[in-house]
């Protein structure tokens, strides 16, 4: 979730062991900048700053979710969307006989079980429920929140470490793209340059260099696809890893569909000209800003998610698009409804809970609007319920 945008220096002081921490990810991330000649993509300094083994933000322990954390996560918000997401899951089971489920970066394990709740409930339990987590510290806390909150659910909980081949049923990835590194580029004197991260005594700067030929192409295609040319000092981000992400996931299913659900948008809102310093996002302690540099390891560095970039990938893998639509629409159309039937019934105290969940999860000003979910298909399959209507293919 986009907790309130903070001028950087409104951000609370990281606690001393936080601050510790910090420190050995910088100076590990100045190790591999030496190695490197004196600076490293930004892609690479975000992959070390998330992702660096031991160190990184997601590998390491930080709280990262929930009040003691740094963001919000829809499903730590709520039962409610993994309730939705599983009405649609069991549609597709219905069709195909049956399935497995595939959770990409599962997180604290919120959605699994919020997802696996449900589909008990509609006797539409998944065959397995494959998680495919890159980070050690979750994994662990995955388990032991499905030991302990849906203990005779766990045998077909699996942690697997690559994508399964062949896979039949529903793979559902929630804010995981925007997790993947990107990578940073600026238009200079007419020329795409790459940006790249230095060391400046302690601190961490920005450097550019010409743009490696893979970057080189993939901004020179955004621009003649959209019939535009960036202006001088135009700066935005590209995810050549989301692609190759989506590609991987979208080969590894033989009939199904993906549900990728983050904040983005379409291409050409994404590249628009006066979003000229593009779309990274940082959130440490509740706070969002917009400089990656600062306390590596103990903040989360996202961008938002090019969903043109998303569909093109799927559909480069055979794949069709069979829904592009925004989070409120997912969930009312895909029987938020039906989920709160008995709520006339509830206290008046899980009433209120219950309406200020909604709210976050659905109003345009929290995450109904920046949350989107494009839907995937392959095969011959009919499309879930929440595709039927207000669907934004058009925009993609
Ligand atoms: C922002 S969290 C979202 C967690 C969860 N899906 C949720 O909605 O609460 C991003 C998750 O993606 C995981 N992740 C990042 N890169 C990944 C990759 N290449 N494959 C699988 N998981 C990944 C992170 O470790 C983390 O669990």
């Amino acid at each position: 979730m986009q907790p309130k945008r903070t001028d950087r220096l409104e951000l609370p002081k990281p606690d001393a062991i936080s601050a510790s921490h910090s420190r050995k990810v910088a100076a590990a991330i100045r190790v591999a900048i030496d190695a490197a000649g004196g600076s490293i993509s930004f892609a690479e300094y975000m992959q070390h700053a998330l992702y660096a083994p031991g160190l990184g933000y997601y590998s390491a322990g930080a709280a990262k979710f929930g009040a003691a954390g740094d963001f919000v996560t829809a499903p730590e918000i709520s039962p409610l969307f993994g309730a939705v997401l599983a009405q649609q899951v069991a549609c597709v089971f219905a069709q195909l006989g049956g399935g497995d489920l595939l959770e990409p970066g599962a997180g604290t394990g919120a959605l699994a079980v919020s997802v696996l709740r449900k589909l008990r409930e509609l006797d539409a339990l998944p065959g397995r429920y494959l998680i495919l987590e890159v980070s050690p510290d979750l994994q662990e806390r995955q388990e032991q929140r499905l030991r302990a909150e849906v203990p005779e659910l766990l045998s077909r909980v699996t942690w697997v470490a690559q994508l399964p081949q062949n896979f039949s049923g529903v793979v559902i990835a929630n804010e995981v793209v925007d997790a993947l590194p990107v990578e940073r580029f600026r238009i200079s004197a007419g020329k795409v340059l790459q940006a790249r991260v230095s060391a400046e005594g302690p601190r961490f700067a920005w450097s550019y260099a010409d743009a490696p030929a893979a970057l080189q192409k993939a901004v020179t295609q955004i621009e003649s696809e959209l019939g535009v040319e960036f202006a001088e000092g135009y700066e935005s981000e590209v995810s050549l890893s989301a692609r190759h992400w989506l590609s991987d996931v979208a080969d590894a299913v033989s009939t199904g569909f993906i549900f990728v659900i983050d904040y983005g948008l379409s291409r050409r809102e994404y590249y628009a000209q006066e979003r000229h310093e593009g779309w990274l996002r940082c959130h440490f302690r509740h706070h969002a800003h917009n400089d990656p540099l600062i306390l590596p390891g103990i903040q989360d560095v996202t961008s938002w998610v090019d969903f043109s970039a998303i569909a093109e990938a799927a559909c480069s893998s055979g794949m069709t698009v069979a829904g592009y639509l925004t989070q409120a629409d997912l969930l009312l159309h895909g029987g938020l409804q039906e989920e709160l039937a008995d709520f006339s019934k509830l206290s008046m105290t899980e009433q209120i809970k219950l309406s200020a969940q909604v709210k976050l999860l659905t109003l345009p000003a929290e995450m109904g609007e920046n949350f989107k979910c494009i839907v995937l298909a392959r095969g011959d399959l009919s499309v879930p319920p929440a595709l039927g209507m207000s669907d934004r293919m058009h925009r993609l």
